[in-house]
């Protein structure tokens, strides 16, 4: 019988940072027996070291996978960041060494979500101050200002993962929802459209924001666009610090325009526990501030460690990239009487013809071919018919092609 080129046996997975047992869970079940999860991040040399032989590596945001890491990790397939950021990893160097690298950029949806719609209540109720007061000894039962949320106006900037489960949760307590984004969106439930964001704001009794960190979102809401909002409604964000212009928000909390705010990410922001936080909006009672910890729940980095685990193993299983953040994306479903090899190569011209080749000139037919290329790197996984020869011979040719970056034989038929 012909060998795989790696049988799940041999292919060595290292977790570091203390990564979800999720994670090691789903290697597992999936028959990955060589997995060792280490608590903490390794510094270059270590990570060097280790890497000599490990194929998959799982990483959170301490450990950094810089150019001169990766060239030396010669058996690396693939990367799992096991978080929302991937800027810990060298990707254009990873893309060109033909190794995707992963992330779980939506495990965390719902875990922000309830956060802010919990916050909307606090707000609507003025319990930050009330809570701040009674710390300090007063006892302030006034119902001017305590309000519910049933019936009162949410508008949701950004209509993406986060801005949908938002709006079906609030619906669910009796709000309406309005919302803007700039692309055509499907309106959930009840919810309506706003034609422009100074539409949204001037009717909504609470705006919350949930867009991306973009060139069009740095500042996008300053003290301008704070006039636009209705006196006395509500501000939240706990999108990306830059997207806010925070002396604007503290003045027009200040001057009782807006009633108070939650804000959980900030333009500057610690870099550990040792740096001081500083922001403006520091002492106003009316402010809840929460140090970026919107997405931090147990269930997001239990589901974070499922889904990106999920993918590596799918990589590796199949050779499918969707969700690679690096990479060109390949979906494709395993199929039962082929063999399968992937080829990852520089884009340019007439390797494929030479892949072609190799298996034309042995009579072995091809069953489907799936290529995408981005200008730079070109991506080609190919089935074959049935359980072929498929020892050193095919893969010395294919590693042999001009442009070749990498290439594996993924999975062989089943015998008849
Ligand atoms: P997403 O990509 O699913 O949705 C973003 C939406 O914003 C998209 O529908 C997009 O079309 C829209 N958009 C882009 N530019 C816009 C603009 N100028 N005006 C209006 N809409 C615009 O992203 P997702 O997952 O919903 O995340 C939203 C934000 O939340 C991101 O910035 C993310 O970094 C942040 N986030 C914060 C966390 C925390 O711990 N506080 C945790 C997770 C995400």
């Amino acid at each position: 019988m012909e060998k795989l080129s790696l049988p799940k046996s041999k292919i060595k997975v290292l977790l570091l940072e203390n990564i979800h047992k999720s994670a090691v869970e789903l290697f597992k079940r999936n028959g990955y027996s060589n997995v060792e999860s280490l608590k903490d991040a390794l510094d270059a040399d270590e990570l060097k070291a280790r890497l000599k032989d490990v194929h998959i590596i799982g990483i959170r945001s301490r450990t950094k996978l810089t150019k001169d890491v990766l060239a030396s990790a010669e058996k690396l397939l693939t990367v799992g960041c096991f978080c929302i950021g991937t800027n810990q990893v060298d990707l254009e160097c990873a893309k060109r060494l033909g190794i995707p690298v992963f992330n779980a950029p939506y495990s965390n949806t719902r875990s922000v979500a309830e956060l802010v719609l919990a916050e909307i209540v606090m707000l609507f109720r003025g319990i930050p101050q009330r809570s701040w007061g009674a710390h300090e000894g007063e006892w302030d039962k006034t119902v001017k200002g305590a309000r519910e949320i049933r019936g009162k106006i949410i508008g949701i900037v950004g209509y993406g993962h986060i801005g949908t489960q938002l709006s079906i949760i609030a619906e669910a307590l009796g709000m309406q929802v309005r919302f803007y984004d700039v692309e055509e969106k499907l309106a959930l439930g009840n919810a309506v459209p706003c034609r422009s964001l100074d539409e949204l704001l001037a009717i909504s009794d609470v705006v919350t924001l949930h867009v991306p960190e973009t060139p069009e979102t740095k500042n996008m809401i300053n003290a301008a666009k704070f006039k636009k909002m209705k006196k006395g409604a509500f501000f939240i964000n706990a999108s990306r610090g830059t997207v806010v212009n925070i002396p604007a928000l503290a003045d027009a909390v200040k001057s009782g325009h807006v009633a108070g705010a939650a804000v959980d990410v900030f333009p500057k922001e610690p870099a550990g526990l040792n740096e001081k936080f500083k922001s403006p909006l520091q002492g106003l009672r009316n402010v809840i501030l929460t140090p970026h910890i919107g997405g931090s729940t147990e269930e997001a980095q239990a589901n974070i460690g499922g889904e990106v685990a999920e993918k590596l193993v799918k990589y590796s299983d199949n050779g499918s990239t969707p969700g690679a953040v690096n990479f060109v994306e390949v979906a494709l479903p395993p199929q039962s009487d082929t063999t399968r090899f992937m080829h990852i190569h520089r884009d340019e011209p007439g390797v494929m013809a030479r892949i072609a080749e190799v298996f034309s000139k042995r009579e072995i037919n091809i069953a489907g071919q799936y290529l995408r290329t981005d200008g730079e790197i070109g991506y080609v996984v190919t089935d074959v018919m049935g359980r072929v020869k498929v020892g050193a011979g095919i893969r010395k040719d294919l590693a042999a092609i001009p442009g070749t970056v990498r290439t594996r034989f993924l999975y062989e038929a089943p015998p008849k």
